[in-house]
Parts: structure tokens; C-alpha cells; sequence
């Protein structure tokens, strides 16, 4: 559903939001806080469980109007609405994007391409929960009647971060029976060593590809069967040990996957938002059905939120906002995903690949070339670790980057003070972001310190730190299947909030692919199958020589 707008950056809207930008320009964070005592309720939202305080961005009343008034030109409402009917909004696949269907509780019809998508996706839970069912009651065994004590997930970028990611998050609700281990690399470091851990008699193997095309997943695949057949399985065992989760049921059976152990996901789930598809067996397997469901529970109240919540009030579009806001306005090239828990430790990876894959582009809907930024390049990691490693250059680099603090307002693990420091180490760093240090205090400090006037002198401007740096503060009671899932669909639709306001088709990856067709070019040249390509360059043909210098 293109916009009929004539370019975003010379509307109305985007020419008011410019202006704000030039006249918050000369207005510290410190001053809009000191001039409003209840800026911090004010900018304070929540949904779904998740808290939102978006008081440390440099923004005013005035700001969020100008902010919703751009979300209304570019008919933000209309495009979520199409998007949860499951309209074709993917429009250069010319499919839907329905993850929300994925997680949708009621009984209501969503009918794509004369299908209703919510009767597949029960079937669907029902055989997750079959197969999470017999292999925990041990009714499921492998080849020699011996119980399943470990799955070895095979899959690479959405039919693994999301899945690494809950199965981490959720630890506390493991119950011990099956370890998960996850193989995405095409690097056989990764699929050897997870071999070694692994016996295969006790070994369930779940093949993760939505296309069953993935060099990565197949080759690792590859691999898995033949160990498991030199080490004890033999053809017919393969059936009790390898299940697949795919679109592409004829290439799984083609591998020697039995159609009633291939579990689909569908053409209208992306890859990245594929973890509440079959793609989350694994985490359902660790953690079992009920909590798996309740995962799914938390994401659709999230989804139910971005549909209800006054667009002011509404979770994914203030931050959608402010992203757009800080990038556009503010040219920040990078966004920071910084989670103070140590569960949420994937958390910045999986955003990673759902951001800059979604948003990642340089035309518009229409295929025009954009004059204006798109996405930020998303990166992040586990607070407090990342105070001693990066945020210096938050701090004091000459890079404007706003991040988002996530953080449990209680911990699964109380242990001394542990919870306490981290809450305040989350709080300080956003506050130093947010406050910075002025000559004069870095100065007085100094002085403090009893050194002399040219010390202080040469030491004092290394002490400034500028301040003025967004950051939104994340907030829930505890993690729990429900909070996490509401976390990442509330990331889901930020994600696509900027889309809208950006006029990008967010559910394709075109990109991607350039890289695979000319690694299909330099594979065999390696493996010496192949002769020079005329249209390759002297860089290319040099360090295939060199690799072939040491294999031949
Ligand atoms: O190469 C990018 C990509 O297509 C992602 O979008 C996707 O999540 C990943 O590869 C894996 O794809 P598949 O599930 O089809 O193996």
C-alpha cells in the first residue's frame, strides 16, 4: 500500500519536526528536566506489561505532536490495520506478514489466499505440543529405546537468533529434560564441536530452514546425518531422529525427512519472525508447551497494545518515533540495545538481524531512491559488562548514539545486593547519557582533589562528557515467557513503525542474496573445479590462490 506522499523529507510534517530539531538544539536534556519536575512521569508509558520512560530524549510536548502528526501523514494506522488483516504488505514478495496470526489466541478467521491462517497454525501448536508431549512422557525414543536428552538445533539467522534467544531467556523455566544446542555456522568448528557433545543415540536433530536452501543449514545437516550414521543410527532410525521445520516439504523429504516429521512454516512468516512458528521447537522442547503458549500469550498482548493503545500511549509507535526522531534529526548512525540482564544476553543479536534486515534499505515501496536515512546499524550487548568495553565511546566519542536500557524490576537469582547494583548501574549510565559533565564540574572535581591550577587546566577537558544522549529505559516485573514475549513483538513492530514512516517494504531482504550467488562462483574456483572468472577482480582471484596454495 504505497503513500501517495510526494517525497517525506519536503512534507509539512517532516519540515515541522526540523524545526524542533533547531530549537531543542540550545536546550540541554538537564534544562527541559529542571524546567518540568514530572517530565519523568509525563514521558512514561505502558503496555502489556512493559514500562517505557522516554523522558531522556531531547523532545517536548511539541516534539511527540509533530512526532504523531508525521505518523498520521504517512497514514501509520491504516498500514498497521493492513498489516494485522494480513494484507500483501510484503510488496516486492507480494505476500503478507503475519507473525501476528502466529500468536493470535481467538478462533477468528484470517484468510490468505483463500486459507485460514489461524486453523493452520493451531494444527500446527497441537503437533508441537504431540511431539513436546512423547518426548518428554518418553513415549518418543531414539533408535536404541533410549530416551532423547539433547536436541541439536540446525538453522542460521531467523530460524536461529529467535530461538537462542528465548531458550537462553527462558532458563528458569527449563525443566531439565532436553538440552538444546543450536548449530548455525557454516565454520564446521561450530557443528564438530557441538558433535562432541552429543551422543546419537539420545540425539533428536530438528533441520531449521524456511526454504530448505540455506548452504549453511544444509551443509551442517549433511554432516549431522552421516555422524549419526557412522556412529550406531542407520537409515530407518534417521526417521526417529530427524525432523525438519520448513516451507519447502518436497527438498526436506528429498533429504530422507518424512513428510509427517517435516513441520511447516509458511510463506507469509518471515524468517525473522519466524521464532513463534515450528522454528521455536526448540524453546518448546526445553521449556514445554504451557510456557511456550504463554511466550505466544505475551507477544499477542503486545500486538493487541500496537493495535488499541492512542498512537501517544502506544509502546512500538512512541519508539518507532523516537528512532525515526534521533536518526533523521538528530543523525544518529547507530542505535545500542543494551539489556541489564543476563538471560536477555542474545536479545541485541536477534534485534540485530529483525532491524537491519527489515530496515536495511534504499528505495521506497515504489523502487525510488530515498533521500533521507533509513535504518541505524543495530549493536549492543549485557550491561554491566558493556561499561567497561564500549560505553566510553557513548560517552565521549564524537558519535551521537541513543540506546535502550532493558532491564527486570526483579531478578530470578537474588544474591547479596547483586540486583540493586545492577538496577543502579542501569541508571547511571543513562543518566550520565542523559546529564553528562560540564568544564566547570569536571573542574571543581578536580579541585576537590587538591591539584593545581595547571593540572586542572590540562586534565579538565578529558573529564567532559557532553551529555544530551537519548535513551529509552525498558521495564518489566520479571522475565518470563510472557515479558519476553512482549519485548520482542514490541522490537517487531518498532521495526515496522520506521518502515511506514520511511516508505520501505521492512519484510523483504534483497540484499542478502548478492553475497550467495557470487560465493556460488568462488566455491568451486577453492575447491579447484573450477577455472579463473573473467568478471572476477585481482583481489578475489589473489586470495583464492592463496587458499589453494594450502589445499592442493
Ligand atoms: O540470508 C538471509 C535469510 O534469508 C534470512 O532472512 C533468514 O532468516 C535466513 O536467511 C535463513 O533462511 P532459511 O530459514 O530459509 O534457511
Amino acid at each position: 500500500m504505497p503513500t501517495n506522499r510526494p517525497t517525506l523529507t519536503s512534507s509539512p510534517e517532516w519540515q515541522a519536526l526540523r524545526q524542533q530539531q533547531e530549537k531543542l538544539e540550545s536546550r540541554p536534556m538537564t534544562r527541559l528536566f529542571a524546567e518540568d519536575p514530572d517530565r519523568g512521569k509525563r514521558f512514561f508509558i505502558q503496555g502489556a506489561g512493559v514500562s517505557l520512560d522516554f523522558s531522556k530524549n531531547r523532545i517536548t510536548d511539541e516534539t511527540m505532536d509533530a512526532l504523531m502528526a508525521l505518523a498520521h501523514s504517512c497514514n501509520l494506522e491504516e498500514r498497521r490495520d493492513a498489516l494485522l488483516r494480513g494484507e500483501k504488505v510484503n510488496v516486492t514478495e507480494n505476500r503478507p506478514a503475519l507473525h501476528t496470526a502466529l500468536r493470535h489466541p481467538g478462533n477468528e478467521a484470517i484468510m490468505v489466499d483463500g486459507v485460514d491462517v489461524v486453523a493452520e497454525v493451531r494444527k500446527t501448536l497441537d503437533r508441537m505440543e504431540a511431539l513436546t508431549d512423547s518426548i518428554l512422557d518418553q513415549s518418543r525414543t531414539g533408535f536404541s529405546d533410549k530416551a532423547f536428552t539433547d536436541v541439536v538445533s540446525i538453522g542460521i539467522g531467523g530460524s536461529y537468533l529467535g530461538p537462542k534467544l528465548v531458550g537462553e531467556a527462558l532458563q528458569p523455566y527449563w525443566h531439565g529434560g532436553i538440552r538444546c544446542h543450536y548449530v548455525a555456522n557454516i565454520d564446521g568448528t561450530d557443528i564438530c564441536e557441538t558433535l562432541r557433545l552429543v551422543n546419537p543415540e539420545t540425539t533428536l536433530f530438528l533441520i531449521q530452514s524456511k526454504s530448505f536452501r540455506t548452504q549453511e543449514t544444509l551443509e551442517n545437516s549433511r554432516v549431522a546425518r552421516k555422524w549419526f550414521l557412522e556412529h550406531g543410527g542407520d537409515e530407518p532410525a534417521i526417521a526417529r531422529h530427524f525432523l525438519a521445520v520448513t516451507a519447502n516439504v518436497a527438498a526436506a523429504e528429498d533429504f530422507g525427512i518424512k513428510a509427517d516429521n517435516v513441520f511447516p512454516v509458511w510463506d507469509w512468516v518471515g524468517g525473522r519472525y519466524s521464532l513463534w512458528s515450528a522454528i521455536g521447537l526448540p524453546v518448546a522442547l526445553t521449556i514445554g508447551m504451557d510456557s511456550f503458549r504463554a511466550l505466544l500469550a505475551g507477544a499477542h498482548a503486545m500486538d493487541a497494545h500496537f493495535r488499541d493503545a492512542p498512537l501517544r500511549q502506544n509502546l512500538p509507535v512512541v519508539m518507532g518515533l523516537l528512532s525515526v526522531w534521533n536518526n533523521n534529526f538528530w543523525h544518529a548512525g547507530s542505535h545500542a540495545i543494551l539489556p541489564y540482564d543476563h538471560y536477555l544476553r542474545s536479545l541485541p543479536d536477534h534485534l540485530q538481524q529483525l532491524d537491519m534486515e527489515s530496515n536495511g534499505k534504499r528505495v521506497n515501496e515504489a523502487g525510488q531512491p530515498l533521500d533521507y536515512e533509513t535504518g541505524p546499524v543495530i549493536w549492543g550487548g549485557v550491561g554491566s559488562n558493556g561499561q567497561h568495553a564500549y560505553h566510553q565511546l557513548i560517552h565521549q566519542g564524537t558519535r551521537l548514539i541513543p540506546a535502550d536500557f532493558i532491564i527486570p524490576l526483579k531478578t530470578h537469582n537474588p544474591v547479596a545486593t547483586h540486583h540493586a547494583d545492577l538496577f543502579a548501574n542501569c541508571l547511571s549510565q543513562a543518566q550520565a547519557m542523559m546529564a553528562g559533565k560540564s568544564l566547570e564540574e569536571a573542574r571543581a572535581e578536580l579541585a576537590a582533589e587538591g591539584l593545581s591550577e595547571t593540572e586542572i587546566e590540562r586534565l579538565a577537558p578529558h573529564k567532559v562528557v557532553p551529555g544530551n544522549k537519548p535513551s529509552n529505559t525498558l521495564l518489566v516485573e520479571k522475565v518470563t515467557p510472557e515479558t519476553v514475549g512482549a519485548i520482542i513483538a514490541l522490537y517487531e513492530h518498532r521495526t515496522f513503525v520506521q518502515g511506514v514512516i520511511w516508505d520501505l517494504d521492512s519484510f523483504d531482504q534483497w540484499g542478502v542474496e548478492l553475497g550467495k550467488q557470487l560465493g556460488q562462483g568462488i566455491l568451486p574456483r577453492l575447491l579447484g573445479d573450477a577455472d579463473k572468472n573473467p568478471d572476477s577482480d585481482s583481489s578475489t582471484d589473489n586470495l583464492i590462490e592463496l587458499f589453494r596454495s594450502v589445499s592442493r
